[in-house]
């Protein structure tokens, strides 16, 4: 193929068929030798987009392993006009053992959307095992309290940026989808997130922004370039010929450092955390076609990204025990029993531990 004469521009320009191409049951199938074991459910019901959308933080009625009896579903009398009768009750039985049989088969599930996981409300789960659900409720639970995964909801979000010679009346089919991934302890540490332009692997980042020793020794160093790269030349290059081989891949190296696993792929675009480069420095990199990728690590305790990592997506948290307590309730039941928890904890000792 002959060098390409022209200036490549900053960022590629998607098709809406080359975005589609990042959703998780596009790549999957492809690569699922190379990445983590997955079942995708699609597409998902209209009234399961309406339950995503919908206000609030709540799990669908049935959700739960051990579900709670409520003594308040049966409350007709409503002081609370417009809640009760705005609010409509979701129930997702089918989906709900799809869940279970996932489950089943993995021990527990991470779960993502076409694109998106709901990384931004992990701390809802423990933070031993970030994202793991073991019940259809967990997995509603972090879907309900992300911000990440509204992205996925709206197809103007999910094509925006593309081709503007695409016709945007000519509408681009769209489903939404669930995928169930078998959850494991992810060490972070062995993370990387690698940038592709044009076909040349150019810049591979670490993908947690703490600082670890190993990362700064020029052995390991080689050793993890030498790895990255001949995974990509062996499984992934020239597999992504509808995006003109733009992507960025997310990659988790095993244990010794000489192998490793496909996490994701996502365009490559702002959208996509350029992590310790910034997309100016990846673009020269790219200019410059070096014969080989560039791999930044925080290199100190005091790098910037270690010292800006401040609890991750903080703005969107709330006190787990308001969630707990939020599941199958509106939100006038739920503001009643988050009251009387104040009150009575108020009036104990308030020594006890947090609620299992
Ligand atoms: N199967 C899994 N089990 C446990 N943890 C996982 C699993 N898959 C991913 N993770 C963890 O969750 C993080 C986010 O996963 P993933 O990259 O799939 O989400 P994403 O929404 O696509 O993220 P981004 O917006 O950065 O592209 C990963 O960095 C990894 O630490
Ligand atoms: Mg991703």
């Amino acid at each position: 193929m002959p060098a390409p004469v022209s200036t490549p521009p900053r960022f590629p320009v998607y098709s809406p068929d080359a975005i589609l191409a990042f959703q998780f049951s596009s790549w999957y199938p492809a690569f699922s030798k190379h990445s983590v074991k997955s079942t995708v459910i699609r597409p998902l019901s209209s009234s399961f987009r309406e339950y995503l959308d919908s206000d609030g933080v709540f799990v669908p009625e049935g959700a739960e392993d051990a579900p709670v009896e409520s003594s308040l579903s049966d409350d007709e009398n409503s002081d609370d006009e417009e809640d009760d009768e705005e609010r409509p009750r979701f129930s997702f039985p089918e989906l709900d053992a799809q869940i279970r049989a996932a489950v089943a088969e993995y021990g527990a599930v991470f779960p993502k959307l076409n694109f998106s996981s709901p990384r931004d409300a992990a701390w809802i789960l423990p933070a031993s095992s970030p994202l793991k659900c073991m019940s259809p409720a967990d997995v509603y639970l972090l879907l309900k309290s992300s911000d990440f995964v509204q992205h996925d909801l709206d197809p103007e979000l999910v094509f925006d940026g593309c081709d503007p010679a695409h016709d945007p009346k000519a509408p681009v089919p769209y489903d939404l989808e669930l995928v169930l991934r078998k959850w494991y302890p992810v060490d972070r540490a062995r993370e990387l997130r690698c940038f592709v332009r044009q076909e040349t692997l150019i810049g591979i980042s670490q993908r947690d922004p703490n600082y670890y020793d190993f990362w700064n020794e020029s052995d390991t160093q080689q050793k993890v370039l030498a790895a990255v790269t001949s995974f990509w030349e062996t499984h992934i290059k020239g597999k992504w010929e509808q995006t003109q081989g733009d992507y960025v891949f997310d990659f988790l190296l095993t244990r010794d450092l000489t192998r490793g696993h496909i996490i994701d792929f996502n365009p490559y675009h702002a959208r996509t955390d350029p992590l310790l480069f910034t997309y100016d420095e990846l673009y020269t990199l790219l200019l410059a076609r070096p014969e080989r990728p560039e791999l930044r690590v925080v290199d100190s305790p005091s790098h910037p990204a270690a010292t800006r990592n401040a609890p991750a997506h903080q703005h969107n948290m709330v006190p787990i025990e308001a969630l707990a307590m939020s599941s199958g309730r509106d939100v006038a039941e739920f503001a009643d029993v988050w009251q009387d928890e104040i009150r009575k904890s108020m009036t104990e000792d308030g020594a006890e531990a947090a609620p299992s």
